[in-house]
């Protein structure tokens, strides 16, 4: 069975058979909740109704809603766990209620699939119900009609509110108890007792009696109708269908494992290994959420907060696990391509933004491996130093060191902690969980001191506030910028010192700056000189300030509000610089006169020192 197979049978089911209306999936970015960056169920747009307001399309729906779901993100790589999935869904806006839902439910799951249904043998089936507890009865009410259908006793199972509980889905909202429905994945007959505790048992389907609403005090009250939320993981759903007992193991993951089987090619001859399944998988699952993410109707691209955020740590966790099995290639792209062509037609969006997906999952998983190429050289230098010291245990490379890897170059502690044990440094479990003690450690220090430092307002690197001074100061801005466009975007600010005289300006880069990079740091900052571009300014939050990809010291107070200043004109898109910091600058760069670099040197591991003065109103 197809993917496209299950979406139609189960629509056409609840429309034909059941009268039900099918609409239309929402956004994975939920328009109206601001509690959750994604829709992680198809229950989650649909929210007002269930709270009572009138839906267009009447009071039985039915849909595909894509989902995401990111607490889980670290068991991806598994057989079951996935972070995008697709649910299965349909609606009871207070009509029909228990009965009506557990019988449609079994309807579906039992129905011969000539007759539209999925045609599961009721010997593979059992269910459980909510066991109650203060807030809920027990129900028995769904025992009993699960009885009069025929499940015998033994395959039911009356569970806490832990497991038979479904919602709200942000912090309050329509929630209520629920049914489960669960199918035997074992080759022998299931066993008659049912025992929620084997994962042969395997959950596909939850039908949610949401009647209660829970309020911001914790407490319940009862809605104003009884609904049914229901949902069903077609990825889940098909495994079972197609008799595979791993959700990659479908048709529509194939074809995308396949791929980066051979892009790994070298590695996969030698080793086929648990492991190498499991990065595969990680492989797989993200770049699909990365391509859905990316191809969604709302605009979300990768950045350093909210879904932006999620979404560059999927593509970059990715990138580390394609170089886990030996790929040097850029590959997103590629899989990304794939993944367009296996949903495109269903999930059009994907289809007209397909150009969109390729560009940012190149251009992130491109900046990506620079960071990845630098950190590990400057990693493996510092160890080649030390290596007379190896036997001494890691403590000789210093801990410390691991966070200034992070905090310096944004190499991730688990590639510094395999690296680190491949060199022979990490010898066991007790010298990899020290590191990350000591790293935790230094990370709560650093957000403390930050936090220090972004009360100061940013007041720091400048000797007055003089004409000399503040050319010099907008100077800096352009040189940073102009060195993200020649050098990279790992390039970040490490510190700044301007005199009446010159700029001084640290920033990250592992080696030595070519004659010719110099040029074209100059060339560039002097175009932008020669573009007279105004210099302005606007206050407004650090998540705001972040949201609009200003460059700078991010870590703050909540609420705080911070100055922007924008080198360009933002109202013809055509902006050259935008950084948190506390100003003074020029009102125009041409202000500046010309730019020029007096030195390029090392300032220490890892951190290069370029000094420059401009001419101001004269010229060199
Ligand atoms: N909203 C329910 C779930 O996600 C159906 O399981």
């Amino acid at each position: 069975m197809t993917a496209n197979e299950l979406r139609n049978l189960y629509i056409d089911f609840f429309v034909k058979n059941h009268d039900h209306k099918a609409i239309k999936g929402s956004s994975l970015i939920p328009e109206n909740d601001p509690t959750v960056l994604f829709t992680t169920a198809g229950m989650h747009p649909l929210v007002p109704f269930l709270m009572g307001a009138p839906h267009p399309e009447g009071k039985r729906l039915v849909n595909v809603q894509k989902c995401i779901r990111t607490d889980d993100i670290d068991e991806v790589g598994d057989k079951s766990h996935l972070t995008f999935f697709e649910m299965l869904g349909n609606w009871s806006l207070g009509d029909y209620f228990k009965e009506g839902a557990i019988k449609m439910s079994y309807e579906f799951l039992t129905l011969d699939r000539e007759k539209g249904g999925l045609g599961i043998s009721p010997k593979k089936l059992a269910v459980s119900c909510f066991a109650g507890d203060n807030d809920a009865p027990r129900d028995e009410e769904s025992f009993k009609i699960w009885r009069g259908i025929g499940v015998s006793e033994g395959r039911i199972a009356f569970l806490p509110k832990k497991n038979n509980w479904w919602g709200p889905a942000g912090q309050t909202g329509p929630c209520g108890p629920d049914t489960e429905m669960f199918y035997w994945m074992g080759k022998n007959e299931a066993p008659d007792k049912f025992d929620p505790d084997d994962s042969l048992w395997v959950e596909i389907w939850n039908d949610v009696f949401m009647q209660y609403n829970k309020k911001t005090d914790g407490t319940y009250e009862s809605l104003k109708q009884q609904n049914v939320d229901t949902g069903m993981g077609l990825e889940r759903v098909l495994a079972v269908m197609n008799g595979v007992d791993c959700v990659f193991g479908t048709e529509e993951f194939k074809k995308v494992v396949g791929e980066i089987r051979l892009l790994g090619s070298e590695y996969y001859m030698s080793d086929l290994s648990e492991d190498s399944l499991m990065y595969e998988r990680i492989i797989a699952d993200h770049l699909r959420s990365a391509t859905f993410i990316l191809g969604d109707q709302f605009a979300v691209t990768p950045s350093n907060t909210d879904q932006g955020y999620v979404l560059r740590r999927l593509i970059r966790r990715a990138v580390r696990f394609g170089r886990k099995l030996g790929i040097e290639t850029e590959f997103c792209r590629k899989l990304a391509g794939i993944i367009v062509e296996n949903y495109g037609d269903f999930y059009t969006e994907l289809r007209e933004n397909e150009e969109k997906i390729f560009e940012e999952i190149a251009k992130e998983e491109r900046q990506f491996s620079k960071t990845l190429d630098v950190g590990i050289s400057i990693l493996r230098k510092e160890m080649s130093k030390l290596e007379n010291l190896k036997d001494s245990g890691i403590s000789a490379l210093e801990y410390n060191f691991c966070f200034h890897m992070f905090d310096t170059y944004g190499f991730p502690i688990e590639m510094t902690i395999e690296e680190l044990k491949s060199a022979g440094w990490i010898k066991n479990e007790k010298d990899r969980k020290s590191i990350m003690e000591k790293f935790d450690e230094c990370f709560k220090e650093h957000q403390k001191l930050s936090r220090t430092g972004a009360e100061k307002k940013f007041s720091g690197g400048l000797a007055d506030h003089s004409a000399e001074v503040t050319r010099l100061h907008t100077a800096t801005h352009l040189l940073h910028k102009a060195l993200k466009i020649v050098l990279g975007d790992h390039v970040a600010q490490k510190g700044s010192n301007i005199t009446a005289e010159r700029l001084r300006f640290d920033f990250v880069h592992p080696d030595k700056m070519t004659e010719e990079q110099k040029k074209k740091v100059e060339g560039i900052v002097n175009e932008q000189i020669k573009n007279a571009l105004p210099v302005s300014f606007a206050e407004m939050t650090v998540p705001e300030a972040k949201a609009k990809g200003a460059t700078g010291l991010f870590e703050s107070k909540y609420g705080e509000r911070v100055k922007v200043y924008t080198m360009g004109d933002p109202d013809n898109g055509n902006v050259f610089s935008m950084e948190i910091c506390g100003g003074p600058h020029v009102q125009n760069t041409s202000e500046l006169g010309s730019f020029k670099i007096l030195k390029e040197e090392s300032s220490s591991g890892g951190i290069r020192r370029i000094k420059a003065v401009v001419s101001g109103p004269k010229s060199f």
